[in-house]
Formats: structure tokens, sequence, C-alpha cells
């Protein structure tokens, strides 16, 4: 891929977590490869722990160049990839100082980008100064999640926001959507004739969609005590795979056809009856426990984490979609930390034949069943039925499996390489929509409330399971189970 798109890529939060472990290795290694950034592209960053270039430039040595590449680093793309960063010294919380910043970047060629890796309560001072200096115009602004703590908060930021820039300059982020399999899923279910005609309730009975974690909350017990999974991981990443595994074959792959049918989904999941609550979801949090011979500690022990708290490591929902193709077939979906394996995958439980001509043992070996497994190692698993070798018509269950590494072995991008690469590039497809988001938080509030109200704790599960019984059990009501519990 050759570009000459020249872009002036603008750091906020330039020392932070996200710039030292995610963007800045991501921007490395599309510089590395060599063709994917235009030569004149600039990354300016904007940080606090530094107050020179000089500094800057030693504390990306320090910290950013461990995360580059485990493989060794490229020392002579290291250093070209040095020349490309500026630095400018300016206190966010000062609008009067955004003059610096435009002074500095003003003469820099091609499109601007203004990334803001910084928490969230800056996103709308730091819009409001990038307008006060004319820097929004001609510009696009990459928002990372936490995009708000709920509908009203998020529809503040988005407003906010809104009123300096068009939603077509604003890229909101969601990582998952820049993972090569969440990409492989559309290219199944879209550039085969073979999946898509029984994709749908007449053929499938269930799906299953689970990211699970083996970290705990890690240094974030802050942040996340006053977030909990549903706003980290199913208002965003768990919801956009399912709309992704639920929607409708898209016109194209421009990013408006491509989103439309997405936002159908969320708009027709079924919304939750608080009454059904006891139901439909299972919270939970991580207790003390063993994971892969480690002991880990309790997530209430964990620093930053409130003693009693009572905000949930682990969920379990039931989701239902109400439209032609998906009335009546159970989605679940789960994520959780300290769970006993970090595995992200989807899988399809299709209905079993609707006469067995094979017998009893044919209704005994299960049915078709395709597990796509998005991380680590990512692979498509179909599971069908075959005749034991032997006398009789003894059935067993069989896989064919499509390792993607085999086929592929170069040329994997990493999440926040393609997103970085599409932000510069003005590709809109996978980044989240306003309406998106909205209808998300529109669909997950009433749980969170239903929580809060009903000051129940969350149920407790030992780390290095897979969380709480009621979870298995909720499956069990609808006589199935989660895919790992198969003997
Ligand atoms: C982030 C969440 O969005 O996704 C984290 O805030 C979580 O809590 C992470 O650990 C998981 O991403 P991945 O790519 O490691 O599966």
């Amino acid at each position: 891929m050759q570009t000459d798109s020249s872009f002036t890529f603008v750091l906020f939060g330039g020392t932070g977590d996200l710039s030292m472990r995610k963007i800045l290795p991501a921007l490395f290694e599309a510089h590395r490869a060599g063709g994917m950034l235009a030569d004149s592209g600039k990354i300016v960053a904007v940080a606090r722990h530094a107050t020179n270039r000089g500094e800057y430039i030693q504390w990306v040595n320090e910290h950013v160049k461990p995360h580059v590449s485990k493989n060794g680093v490229d020392e002579t793309a290291w250093a070209s990839f040095l020349e490309r960063i500026e630095f400018v010294n300016i206190d966010l919380g000062k609008a009067e100082d955004f003059v610096h910043l435009r002074d500095a970047i003003q003469d820099l060629p091609g499109i601007r980008v203004f990334y803001l890796a910084t928490g969230p309560s800056l996103f709308v001072p730091i819009c409001h100064a990038l307008a006060s200096v004319g820097l929004n115009e001609n510009s696009r602004i990459v928002l990372e999640k936490p995009l708000g703590y709920d509908l009203k908060s998020s529809n503040a930021i988005n407003d906010a926001v809104g009123e300096i820039f068009a939603e077509e300059q604003i890229y909101r982020i969601d990582h998952y959507l820049g993972k090569e399999p969440v990409q492989n899923l559309l290219a199944l279910r879209f550039g085969n004739a073979l999946f898509e005609p029984l994709w749908r309730r007449e053929w499938v009975e269930s799906i299953q969609i689970t990211i699970a974690e083996e970290l705990g909350v890690e240094a974030r017990g802050d942040f996340y005590d006053n977030t909990g999974a549903l706003r980290d991981m199913v208002q965003n990443h768990l919801l956009q795979l399912l709309s992704i595994v639920a929607m409708e074959p898209p016109h194209s792959m421009d990013s408006d056809s491509v989103r439309d049918e997405k936002l159908r989904v969320l708009r027709a999941l079924k919304p939750i009856d608080p009454r059904d609550i006891g139901k439909v979801a299972v919270r939970g949090q991580y207790h003390s426990g063993v994971i892969r011979g480690t002991s880990v500690p309790a997530y209430a022990t964990e620093p930053g984490v409130k003693h009693e708290s009572a905000t949930e490591t682990f969920v379990a929902l039931k989701v239902e979609i109400e439209n032609w193709r998906w009335a009546g077939v159970p989605f679940f979906l789960r994520t959780g930390k300290r769970l006993a394996d970090r595995v992200a995958e989807i899988v399809v439980n299709f209905r079993a034949v609707p006469h067995s001509a094979l017998g009893a043992s044919a209704l005994r070996a299960g049915a078709n069943r395709l597990v796509i497994r998005l991380q680590p190692n990512e692979t498509i698993r179909l599971y069908c039925l075959a005749k034991q070798p032997g006398e009789g018509m003894n059935l067993a269950s069989v896989h064919l499996d499509l390792a993607f590494d085999q086929f592929f072995r170069e040329g994997q991008m990493e999440a926040y390489q393609r997103l970085l690469l599409d932000v510069i590039n003005g590709r809109l497809a996978l980044f989240v929509r306003r309406d998106e988001q909205e209808a998300a938080w529109r669909w997950v509030e009433p749980i969170l409330n239903e929580w809060k109200a009903s000051n129940k704790p969350p149920k407790p599960y030992a780390s290095g399971t897979w969380g709480p019984a009621a979870s298995s059990a909720m499956l069990a009501q609808h006589g199935t189970y989660w895919l790992e519990e198969e003997n």
C-alpha cells in the first residue's frame, strides 16, 4: 500500500499509557513497513511530562521502544521514525497556550489529525481551545473511549464536540473494530455464499460471544472501579461484535453502508425489562484464585479499588434481536477479567437436523457448530457430524479447521496500526458513529440503573474460573452451555 496522504498527527497525552503501548508503536510499525506513511508526515506530541523535544525523545526511547517489536528493533527505521517527531509544550488547561500549537503546526503539510489520548474530561476543553485558534478547520479528531459514563454524559460530550467538528471529522475509536479477525468476520459472512443462507433463525439455535481475559485491572483500579465491565467492554466491544455478527449484508463496504446496518441491529435489541434482569443478566466480581499456577488477589484488594466495591468485573447477558432474521434466537454475551483463559470467540450453534434418518446416535452427537476464534490464534472451526468407522451407524462430532496463520504468514496488522492509517487516509468505516454509540448506551442503561437500584452485590467468582455459576445456569435454562463446558 503506497500513500502520498501527508499528515500532521498531533498526539495529546503524548506521555500517557496509551501513547506508550499502542499509538506510538503502531505509528512506528507503519513507518517501518515503508510506503504506509507519507515521508513528509509529522507526529507532534503534546505532553505533560516533558518540557522540550530532547526530553520527549528520551522518554520515547526509554518507554516506547520496549513496546515496538518483539523481535528486536530495526535501529535504522527507529532513528528515522524519531525524526518525524516534534514536541510542543503547552498547558492543556490554558486555551491561550493553543496559539503556540497553531504556530508550531501551521506550516506543516497535509491533513491534521488531533488524537485525544487524554482523560475524557479534557475532550471538550481541548476541542474549544482548538476552535479558538481555528484548528478545527480541515482536520480530524480522534476520541478514545470511554466516551461518557452513560447516555447523558456521552451526549453531552458528543454535543459539545459536534458544535466544533462535523460528524465526518470525528473518529470514535473502538479498537476491536481494527482487529484483523473482526475484519475477517465480514469476509466470512459476505464473501462466501456458503454461510449466509444459514445465518438466520431457521438454522441457528443460539449464538455466543465471549471476550475473556486473564488479566485483572492492573494499574487501572481507580478508573475501573468507577466503570465496571458493562461500560468498559459490553457497551462498546461486545455490542459492536454482536452488530457485525447479526447485521444484514451491507450494500458496500463504504463507511455509512456498514454503519447503517450495524445501527439497525443496535436499535433492534430487545429492551431489557427491569423485572427480568435476574434472568437475563449476571454480574460477578473476582475473588482471589490461581491463574496458570500463580496466586492472584481479589478485585477488592487491588490498588485504587474501594474495599466494599460493588463494581462488576464479569458480565453475562442474554440478548434478543427483534427483527425478521433473528426473532427468538438467544445471543449470549460474556466478558470478564481474571477468567480461566484469554480468549475472544464467537460460537454459532446451528439447529439439529429436522428429522434424523440416522437414528438416535445422530441426535446424541449434537449439531453443527461454527466457532470463530478472534484471539489468540485466529481460527475458524466448523463442527460436523461423521460416521464413526466400523459396524453400525454411530455418529461423532468432527471438525474442519481453518488456521489463518498457516495461509497468511505475513501482513498481519495490529488494530491500532490499521485504525491510525484509516484516520490519516480518511476512512471512517471502522469508527463508531454517534447514533451507534447512542443506541448502545440506550440499551445498556436500564441494566446499569437496575443494578444500581437493587443494591445487590455482584456474585463472587474465584480468579481462574469462568465466572459465577449463575452464568452457566442462565444458558442451561435455554438448554445450552458455554463452549468450554462441553465434555
Ligand atoms: C479495553 C478495556 O477497551 O479493552 C480493557 O478498557 C481491556 O479493560 C481491553 O483489557 C481488552 O482489549 P484486548 O485487545 O486486549 O482484547
